[in-house]
């Protein structure tokens, strides 16, 4: 995608084919900003409306049209500020077990596969925030929930096949003869088994809890309670969304602090201004950082985002045109069907946007830089009313994991980090294809 995106400089859209599927590049932020926010109305849904309709799909992210909208209309809620306020306790618990675990190869001198590490802590945060449970990923690499991470996003042979199938049957001919499923299926039989057994659990409980699958639960009862014709909220809808949740929020979390860890140690001075930022507001606070704390680490903000600018986990962002569309000042009509695609990873590294694109500089994201930035030359989360529901969770997840790690602990590159690293095309997300090692001392 980047190779046809370089290949045209000038060319505010390319059509390519993606293996058998057609598909239009949008490569003009302006244009960008047409289709994926001012006429979102033309192009509503994601490139999945052929996936065949099984019990876990029926999430936000694949969902299409009004059942989209009237899922996210209810979800929007639940990740509201009050809301992430009552779950930044349990995110600053799973920190702290992860910071015990770092303290354990510090005292023995041992390096640390960042990704490794990562993983199990938005694992954890996982199983606290959305099922209410200890995962306990961070100490047992044989839970349930790891292997279901692994099944799900692993660069695994039968994952690349799905890809590959999902890739070559633009029609889904091939899976409607085959009745080939999208996905394994032990991840739906999990989910769903989950959403039973936490329902039976929770039936005689008398404690309020505040995780996603309660926030769900609580959507379904009111449904309920207020007599509506149809309920929305059934238990396929419950489940594919804690499918959704655990897809959404675990690697792009993982990758996205172990390059973050990356970027500090290659850059020993940012990092001393983040520790020092956290230092200063620790001091004047009296508890812990709490979800309003977190919002003022400024600079912190600055370093992730940087972060996100370099390496977007999810590289790309894909539309399917819903309504008859002529691309302006062009004679090019899209009708319903057509497939566009918004290149995001390459958008954040063209130097006609950002200068200089390798140096890791998070003084782009200044109050004032921003503002002068081309609208829609920046978008990790996506665009429009269809961009990420979690945006301010990962945020403050993130920024959780980060302050328990540098207040204590310094990172830095060691013999067997490899500078630069190599990409792997075989994964979902942009990631690497080897560990990210890094030494890690006590400050
Ligand atoms: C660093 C972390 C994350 C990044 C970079 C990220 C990025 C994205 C992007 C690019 C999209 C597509 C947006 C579009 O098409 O316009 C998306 C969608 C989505 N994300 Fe995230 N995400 C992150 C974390 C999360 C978390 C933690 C959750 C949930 C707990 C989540 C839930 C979702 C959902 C449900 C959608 C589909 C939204 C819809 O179609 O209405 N994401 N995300």
């Amino acid at each position: 995608m980047d190779l046809i995106y370089r290949a045209y400089p000038k060319e505010k859209f390319v059509a390519f084919y993606e293996l058998l599927r057609p598909m239009l590049l949008i490569k003009d932020p302006q244009l960008i900003g047409e289709m994926f926010v001012e006429n979102f109305h033309c192009f509503q849904d994601r490139v999945s409306g052929k996936i065949p309709k099984n019990r876990i799909n029926q999430h936000l992210a694949s969902l299409s049209g009004i059942k989209w909208r009237q899922v996210r209309t209810k979800l929007v809620p639940i990740f509201s500020p009050v809301k992430l306020k009552m779950m930044c306790n349990s995110v600053h618990k799973c920190s702290q077990i992860l910071n015990l675990r770092i303290s354990e190869h510090v005292r023995i001198n041992k390096l640390i596969d960042t990704k490794d590490m990562m993983s199990r802590f938005a694992l954890d945060v996982i199983g606290s925030c959305v099922f209410g449970l200890e995962f306990n990923a961070m100490n047992d690499s044989d839970s349930e929930f790891r292997k279901i991470g692994v099944t799900m996003l692993g660069n695994t042979s039968e994952n690349s096949v799905r890809r590959l199938i999902r890739l070559l049957d633009p029609t889904g001919l091939l899976k409607k003869l085959f009745n080939f499923q999208d996905m394994s299926p032990k991840v739906d039989t999990f989910f769903f088994d989950l959403l039973k057994t936490t329902k039976e659990l929770r039936e005689n409980e008398s404690t309020t809890r505040n995780d996603f699958i309660q926030l769900m639960l609580n959507i379904r009862n009111k449904e309920l309670a207020d007599d509506v014709e149809n309920v929305i909220f059934d238990d396929n809808i419950i489940a594919s969304n804690m499918y959704v949740f655990f897809f959404a929020g675990f690697e792009t979390i993982s990758v996205t602090l172990s390059f973050c860890l990356y970027e500090l140690a290659l850059n020993p001075e940012i990092q001393e201004r983040v520790r020092n930022e956290i230092k200063q507001l620790r001091d004047s606070l009296n508890s812990i950082f709490d979800y309003d704390a977190l919002n003022q680490l400024t600079y912190m903000d600055m370093v992730l985002s940087e972060t996100l600018r370099k390496y977007p986990p999810v590289v790309q962002m894909t539309r399917t045109c819903t309504e008859t569309y002529q691309i302006p000042d062009s004679d090019i009509v899209l009708h319903p069907h057509a497939l566009i695609n918004a290149p995001i990873f390459s958008i954040h590294n063209d130097e006609r946007y950002y200068e200089n694109p390798k140096k890791f500089d998070p003084e782009r994201f200044t109050k004032e830089n921003i503002a002068r930035r081309i609208p829609n030359t920046y978008m990790p989360f996506g665009l429009g009313p269809r961009m990420c529901i979690g945006l301010r969770f990962a945020k403050m997840e993130m920024k959780c994991c980060l302050v328990e790690l540098l207040y204590q602990y310094k990172f830095l590159p060691c013999d067997k980090t490899d500078i630069p690293f190599k990409v792997t095309s075989k994964a979902v997300m942009y990631t690497t294809d080897k560990p990210i090692w890094l030494a890690v001392e006590e400050v």
